[in-house]
């Protein structure tokens, strides 16, 4: 990236300039609107981070006060806590380079999306001549899939839901405290708040009328609630111990659970072992593996201790599970800005292939479960892409990839061609689990019909209770939503409607190639996202962004865009035009400023 002659002069007024307070920051951000002004943009940071932590935060704070994007004990607390990951990032920056237009990228929204560094995964054996078994025909068993519960154990029945904040449900003030505001919280739950313990309660009662004799659960992450600029290690991990005890009480089978972006203070804080840091997220890993340990042995729940990460094999079925911290590829882990970024944050995908390789040459089936599925924006693109070469290794032993984070029910198809997607190269399914946190849709979660040999999925049912319903805060009703079978299974072609008929890569494909020709299945694919709970209009192009994120368990492949930098104050419609319709009105700066505070999702 070259500097434009606009930056240096920027940059070079900037140096004669005495320091940098929040307004000149904030004015340059302002006026910054191209990726080449982001330099000048970032060194000018790099100027007060050199000045320390507490120089940083209080000059990035005052910046969000300004913006007014937050308020102020929002900007305080979130900045305070996630400033210093930043200015450790911008301190060790080389600018411009690779790192600092992703850095741009993330933050400003003013540089485009770049190319996938090349890497090579290497693999100790070549791809052998198999391929995904064929279903075994042998009694089912089932798998409960839940995730994002973020449970508020601050949640105030009575407090205001109508509040100033991204999640609501607290006597922030007095007057948001029970019996001071006309907008008081029912005891199980609002689409403005951060779930209740109640409802965390009513879906593992659901779950155990439901599918009582469900093998196991997966968990796919994200326990603590999302007032992060409150949440600190004490939160943390007192959330987690809350939660996995109530999980191992209420339940009355094994979870096998993932490290959520949600589940350390800061927010999305997870730096990888060689970062010479005193901010750690060691007691996260300390937390979950001891909460893990009576689910997946000692051998496993050590490694998560390193981690985050495990890999289990089932006693009692030819099948291991393995759990991948995905915060190792998410833009949002400040932590992964290093002046190169690494190619294999802690060796999770080197430790990936060898368990991989150990299911293969042992004849065990494998199932993947993380937080962040791969194809998201997200996650960078590199993580994504070298990822995606060990699915594609691996692609006769992975019976199926389950992930959260995104809140909507949801899934990704990989592929071994990006260049020829196909129902042939269709090679690997995410199943994307709803969350249970109200905040994105009704309450929700996923029961799998599986193969009890091959562990391929036979049919996806999701079960829900809506908010809207009379008696949800007397007593929420959770009820069949729908069956992927029942619902897309006749509509292909060939149709899939057996009960032993595996729903494969081949079959989500074809379902995409539906959604293409028959805009009133692909109208209900977009309202179950949400459960049906404020469906947001899709139209054409809309429609074809969709089905493109589906087509992609690689991130490069989403069609994601970034849209031209846009300032705090200038009128965002005019962009809007040329761009397309932007998801955020407003500066990217903006979203992220308020993204410090909600952690993305
Ligand atoms: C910030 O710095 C500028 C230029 O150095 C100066 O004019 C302004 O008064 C300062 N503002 C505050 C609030 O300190
Ligand atoms: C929230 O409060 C505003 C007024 O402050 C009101 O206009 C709005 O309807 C309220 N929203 C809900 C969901 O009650
Ligand atoms: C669970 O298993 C028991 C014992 O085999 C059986 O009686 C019961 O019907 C099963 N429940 C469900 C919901 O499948
Ligand atoms: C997908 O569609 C193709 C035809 O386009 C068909 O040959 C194939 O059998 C279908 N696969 C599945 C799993 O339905």
């Amino acid at each position: 990236m070259k500097h434009s002659v606009f930056s240096i002069v920027l940059f070079s007024l900037l140096s004669l300039c005495s320091a940098q307070n929040a307004s000149t920051i904030y004015d340059l951000i302002e006026a910054t609107t191209t990726c080449a002004g982001c330099s000048a943009l970032l060194l000018a940071l790099k100027g007060v981070a050199a000045l320390g932590n507490d120089a940083f935060v209080s000059v990035i704070t005052g910046v969000c006060i300004l913006s007014g994007a937050e308020d102020p004990d929002v900007c305080a607390g979130a900045i305070g806590l996630e400033g210093p990951i930043l200015a450790h990032d911008l301190r060790g920056m080389t600018i411009p380079s690779y790192t600092s237009t992703w850095f741009c990228t993330t933050i400003f929204g003013l540089c485009p999306l770049q190319a996938v560094r090349p890497y090579s995964v290497s693999f100790p054996t070549a791809k052998p001549a198999k391929t995904r078994p064929a279903p075994s025909g042998q009694s089912p068993i089932q798998i409960v899939h839940f995730s994002d519960i973020h449970v508020d154990l601050s949640y105030t029945v009575g407090a205001n839901y109508n509040c100033t904040k991204n999640i609501c449900c607290r006597p922030y003030t007095t007057s948001d405290a029970p019996g001071k505001t006309q907008y008081p919280a029912g005891p199980n739950g609002n689409h403005q708040c951060d779930s209740p313990k109640t409802l965390e309660q009513s879906l593992y009662a659901a779950i155990g009328q439901v599918a009582p004799n469900a093998t196991f659960a997966l968990f796919t992450g994200d326990v603590v609630e999302g007032a992060v600029w409150l949440v600190n290690q004490a939160e943390v991990t007192g959330d987690l111990n809350d939660a996995y005890a109530t999980m191992a009480s209420k339940l009355g089978m094994p979870v096998f659970a993932a490290t959520g972006n949600h589940d350390a203070a800061p927010v999305n804080s997870f730096p990888p072992n060689n970062i010479d840091t005193t901010i750690s997220s060691q007691y996260v890993y300390d937390t979950l593996s001891a909460k893990w340990q009576k689910w997946i042995g000692s051998s496993a729940a050590g490694q998560a201790d390193k981690y985050g990460a495990y890999s289990y094999k089932l006693p009692n079925y030819n099948l291991k599970v393995i759990s991948v911290n995905t915060n190792f590829y998410y833009k949002q882990n400040f932590w992964l800005y290093e002046k190169t970024i690494q190619y294999d944050p802690d060796g999770q995908l080197a430790w990936l292939v060898s368990e991989l390789q150990a299911a293969e040459t042992a004849g065990q089936r494998a199932i993947i479960i993380g937080h962040m599925p791969f194809g998201v924006n997200d996650a960078f693109r590199d993580g994504s892409n070298y990822l995606g070469q060990i699915l594609n290794r691996y692609d006769a032993t992975i019976a199926g990839l389950f992930f959260g984070h995104t809140h909507k029910d949801d899934f990704q198809i990989g592929y071994s061609s990006y260049s020829v997607q196909s129902a042939r190269t269709a090679n690997s399914i995410s199943h994307i689990a709803p969350a249970l946190t109200p905040t994105s849709g009704s309450p929700a979660f996923k029961v799998y019909t599986v193969d009890p040999v091959t562990f391929g999925v036979l049919d996806v049912t999701v079960y829900s209770t809506s908010l809207e319903a009379a008696t949800y805060q007397t007593s929420p009703v959770w009820t069949k939503y729908y069956s992927a079978k029942e619902a897309y299974g006749p509509l292909v072609s060939p149709p899939v409607t057996a009960a032993s008929a595996e729903l494969t890569p081949a079959f989500w494909h074809n379902l995409t190639a539906v959604f293409q020709s028959n805009d009133a299945v692909f109208q209900q694919y977009n309202a179950r996202k949400s459960r049906g709970w404020d469906v947001p209009s899709c139209d054409a192009a809309c429609k074809a962004k969709s089905v493109c994120q589906l087509k992609a368990a690689e991130a490069q492949y989403n069609c994601a865009t970034v849209s031209a930098g846009i300032n705090f104050k200038r009128d965002t419609s005019a962009v809007a035009e040329v761009d397309g319709p932007s998801e955020c009105h407003g500066s990217k700066m903006m979203e992220v400023l308020s993204r410090m505070n909600k952690g993305s999702l």
